[in-house]
């Protein structure tokens, strides 16, 4: 028995010297070590074995087991470590590499636009309308009804406006007012937002005119509401969004929601006033329009005119932001381009 264990000793020593990696040390361990292997089940004749014999036996079994077992082991440990280097090896990366490019996009001019006036107006006190009291998909009640726009008026025309075939009072709306006439409903005064979205006309599109553009709509409801806090806020806003050397003048003008109602020019910025093909001549551009909350529209939607007043204002971010950029085609703000688009 002895001579069959040094007999294996010997050739297991020889297996684990020629094994070249893991796998083949792990077929080496598998066929001498485990369970089923010749030298495992040598250890099942011990017990025939004289009782002189045992204990030299057993001594040689544990010894053989336990060379075999360390040797495996550390040789085991080589071969990791040494595959683990060459994978790492391989997969080494290389800092010094130009990384894959990713073009950042960036915010679009008109979201640009309607950023800075927002804050603007934050700044003087404004806060967001709230999204709710703001839909794009309204009803006539709020974009017209509530506005004191008349049903004869030509704004409610199909030719002006969307409607929904198989819903007549809905409306895609053709204005921010809409935020104005619900954000009233359903506050009590003080009230002072600012309120920018998308509205809807059914228009030619042209270089000037888009049937999807976009506005930003303030209100302000309070008692002693005056026309001078009108004048007061919006020369503020003009003198910061165009610069301070802009000269403005205010038109009385007509909406069927303020009375009395202006509409704001600005100095033509291309001629500097003195008349050009972007003012028509006229040495003005017009870029608001606004005036007193009507009395109608506070008794429609439930605030006493006796006691309360205020002033509304209205913006459109497309003429605004060509206006300051001096774009000459509203197009441009549709069409992704990003040509046009990285200039912002
Ligand atoms: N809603 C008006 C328009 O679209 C602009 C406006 C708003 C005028 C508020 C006065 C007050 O032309």
């Amino acid at each position: 028995m002895e001579t069959k264990i040094k007999e294996i000793e010997a050739r297991a020593l020889a297996d684990i010297e020629q094994a070249t990696d893991l796998k083949s040390l792990e077929a080496v361990k598998n066929e001498y070590l485990s369970r089923n292997s010749e030298f495992t089940n040598l250890k099942k004749g011990m017990k025939d074995l004289s009782p002189e014999q045992k204990p030299v036996i057993g001594a040689l079994i544990n010894r053989v087991s336990t060379t075999l077992n360390d040797l495996i082991e550390q040789k085991k440990d080589i071969f990791y470590k040494k595959e683990l280097n060459e994978k790492l090896l391989k997969e080494k990366i290389d800092v010094t590499l130009d990384g894959d490019y990713v073009p950042i996009g960036h915010v679009h001019p008109l979201t640009q636009t309607v950023n800075e006036i927002v804050e603007i107006f934050q700044n003087l006190g404004f806060s967001l309308a709230e999204p709710k009291y703001s839909p794009e998909v309204e009803l006539e009640k709020y974009n017209f009804d509530l506005l004191n726009v008349p049903k004869e008026h030509p704004a409610r025309d199909v030719q002006d406006t969307f409607y929904c075939d198989n819903m007549p009072s809905v409306v895609l709306r053709s204005q921010t007012s809409n935020a104005q006439a619900r954000t009233m409903m359903n506050t009590k005064p003080p009230i002072k937002i600012i309120s920018p979205g998308r509205v809807f006309r059914n228009e030619n599109i042209s270089a000037r005119k888009n049937n999807l553009f976009h506005q930003i709509e303030g209100l302000y409801v309070d008692k002693n509401v005056t026309i001078a806090q009108l004048k007061g806020v919006l020369n503020e806003f003009i003198r910061l969004y165009f610069g301070s050397s802009r000269p403005t003048r205010y038109r009385s003008s007509f909406f069927p929601f303020t009375e009395p109602s202006v509409e704001i020019d600005v100095q033509c910025i291309m001629c500097q006033g003195k008349g050009c093909s972007v003012c028509s001549g006229t040495g003005w551009l017009e870029i608001l329009g606004a005036g007193m909350v009507d009395p109608n529209v506070l008794e429609g939607v439930g605030i006493d005119p006796s006691v309360y007043s205020g002033f509304a204002f209205g913006m459109g971010v497309e003429r605004l932001t060509m206006l300051k950029y001096a774009i000459d085609d509203i197009r441009l703000f549709f069409n992704n381009d990003t040509r046009f688009l990285k200039q912002f």
